[in-house]
């Protein structure tokens, strides 16, 4: 797979089977992170590998799904395997940006996972407050995102936008369909 086939590949997916990741294929996801573009080369970012049941459990507490899906939560049968918490490190960046390192690394994670056969859902809907708590996470670390990861139970694909319209759907068949704009529209 080349690289332009796996961004087209890489779509959200909030519906996973139930099934382990090796935990050598989440740490290899880690490993490409680590390589990702960082403002001032910093790398000011550290990550958490959750896979137990009873902690997972706890974030799902904390996460909103599918803002635009009626029924787009994953229900018990269809939780990712794991979640990769991407943290900020205050003490290598003290003004606490770290919103673009973060979209960094977590874009870098979500393109190899393709390549692994991989699926993963970009979580920004999520009580950090409370995230930190249940990870026991010290001070001087914050919650950017989750990243959930597991092998994928649903299938979603682009399709084109009429009228601006950004709300992806599900049709009858489960497929999710995700508007992208024009590259007429975006190229100014
Ligand atoms: C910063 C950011 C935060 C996101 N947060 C959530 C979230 O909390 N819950 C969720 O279900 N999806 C979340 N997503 C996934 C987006 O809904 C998804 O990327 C978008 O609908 C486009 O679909 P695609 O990733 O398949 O291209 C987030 C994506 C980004 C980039």
């Amino acid at each position: 797979m080349n690289v332009r086939e796996a961004i087209e590949k890489r779509r959200t997916i909030r519906k996973f089977e139930q099934k382990e990741v090796d935990i050598s294929l989440l740490t290899d996801l880690i490993d490409c992170a680590r390589l990702a573009a960082y403002g001032a080369n910093l790398q000011p970012l550290k990550f958490k590998i959750i896979t137990d049941a009873e902690t997972a459990g706890k974030l799902f507490e904390n996460i909103k799904w599918a803002a635009y899906l009626p029924d787009g939560t994953p229900k018990s049968d269809e939780m990712p395997a794991a979640y990769i918490a991407v943290l900020g490190d205050t003490k290598i960046k003290a003004n606490a940006q770290f919103e673009c390192d973060a979209g960094a690394a977590v874009t870098t994670m979500m393109l190899e996972a393709v390549d692994k056969g991989l699926a993963t859902c970009w979580l920004g809907a999520i009580n950090r407050d409370n995230i930190h708590k249940i990870l026991a996470l010290p001070d001087d670390l914050r919650v950017a995102y989750l990243l959930a990861v597991g092998y994928p139970k649903q299938e979603s694909v682009i399709c084109g936008m009429s009228d601006g319209g950004v709300k992806y759907y599900e049709d009858e068949n489960g497929v999710i369909h995700v508007p992208k704009r024009s590259l007429e529209d975006i190229i100014i």
